[in-house]
């Protein structure tokens, strides 16, 4: 297995080594290297892949969640789905039908789905466009083009999203965008307050100097692309470098050509699990017409502002995820992931 995992990178992972004629417990350890391909909060990369011989298993990696800014796990678990959802996609691309069991056993909170392999099957066109498109999504923090969204594609997300037992909701009206943007604001500026998350965040999120849990090594940036407030020297050059966040922020929303909330109706493990399936699914269909997608999830960090984006989009079940989408004006380097062996868990005797 080994052998089949040598890449350090997965994103370069060639799609011809795939083991063809291999044990079908290699074929599944090879398809994570698209599973580990999805976003993640803070690129932590929450994920444990468990494969089988007729199966292949996702656990939370309880060591990779984030005491302060997700106490509950709920991002982790919403991260794990978006990986479970390319895992299946890869699945179907290498020619194996996959049937997801959610929660198989129920003592065993961490292991979040194990993936039955059906019948052979041959990839169709709609397949091969969702797996092109796990390679080519990145998070895209740049402004976007001012090109609409076509209405037609939303009513399409709206519908995908309901698969998932999720519901979306389009911020249309100035008014409504301007309300995320302020509590965006908000939300940074209350945890720019809490000197916990600033340290956390930056375990998490590379600075110049040392390289992070993530295995990246970006220079002084968060992960949105402004200058990392962390490694400010003082309170008062955090709260400037903060400002830079917020105001950036601000841009982006007000000139987001389509802006949206995914919610579900329970706020259960089960429930983020299946929003981090339906988010990836919808990132990943939109990318097939090079549109892509960023995350603004903040204010669903803090109680009070999830509360109050829960009111505005006029739903009784709580808002999982912010998201801006539009169509991108180029193609940016990917950030970077742990190597696929070290997610792969032995087998048990
Ligand atoms: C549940 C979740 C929440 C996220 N929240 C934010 C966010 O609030 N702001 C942001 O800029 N990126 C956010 N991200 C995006 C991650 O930072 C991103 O996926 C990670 O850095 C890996 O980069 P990539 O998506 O380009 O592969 C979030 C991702 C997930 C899955």
């Amino acid at each position: 297995m080994t052998q089949l995992l040598s890449s350090n990178d997965p994103w370069k992972t060639d799609e011809l080594t795939f083991p063809r004629s291999g044990r079908l417990q290699d074929q599944l350890a090879f398809c994570v290297n698209y599973a580990v391909l999805a976003p993640s909060i803070h690129n932590t990369q929450p994920w444990l892949f468990r494969p089988l011989d007729d199966a292949i298993e996702i656990f939370a990696d309880r060591s990779r969640q984030l005491p302060v800014t997700d106490p509950d796990g709920r991002e982790m678990m919403i991260s794990c789905g978006a990986a479970l959802t390319n895992l299946i996609i890869a699945i179907n691309h290498f020619g194996y039908e996959g049937w997801v069991q959610y929660r198989p056993e129920p003592g065993n909170p961490d292991l979040l789905a194990r993936v039955r392999i059906g019948r052979r099957r041959v990839a169709d066109h709609w397949d091969e466009s969702l797996f092109r498109s796990i390679l080519r999504r990145r998070s895209v923090r740049r402004p976007f083009q001012l090109r609409p969204i076509p209405r037609d594609l939303q009513r399409r997300l709206i519908w995908l999203a309901s698969e998932y037992t999720c519901w979306v909701h389009f911020v249309e009206s100035e008014a409504d965008r301007s309300r995320i943007a302020t509590f965006v604001e908000e939300a940074h500026h209350q945890q720019l307050q809490n000197p916990a998350y600033q340290a956390e965040r930056s375990s998490w999120i590379g600075s110049g100097d040392h390289r992070s849990r993530n295995g990246s090594n970006r220079d002084s940036t968060d992960e949105t692309g402004a200058p990392d407030v962390t490694r400010s020297t003082s309170d008062g050059a955090a709260l400037e470098t903060g400002k830079v966040w917020q105001e950036r922020d601000r841009d982006l929303i007000q000139s987001s050509p389509s802006l949206f909330v995914l919610g579900t109706s329970g706020d259960s493990p089960l429930d983020w699990l299946r929003a981090g399936e339906a988010i990836q699914r919808i990132i990943l269909l939109i990318e097939s017409d090079n549109i892509s997608a960023s995350f603004l999830n903040q204010p669903c960090q803090i109680p009070e502002l999830r509360e109050q984006v829960r009111r505005m989009s006029g739903r009784s079940g709580p808002p999982q995820l912010i998201l801006r989408i539009g169509y991108n004006t180029g193609v940016g380097s990917p950030t970077s992931r742990r190597p696929t062996s070290d997610v792969i868990m032995p087998q048990q005797p």
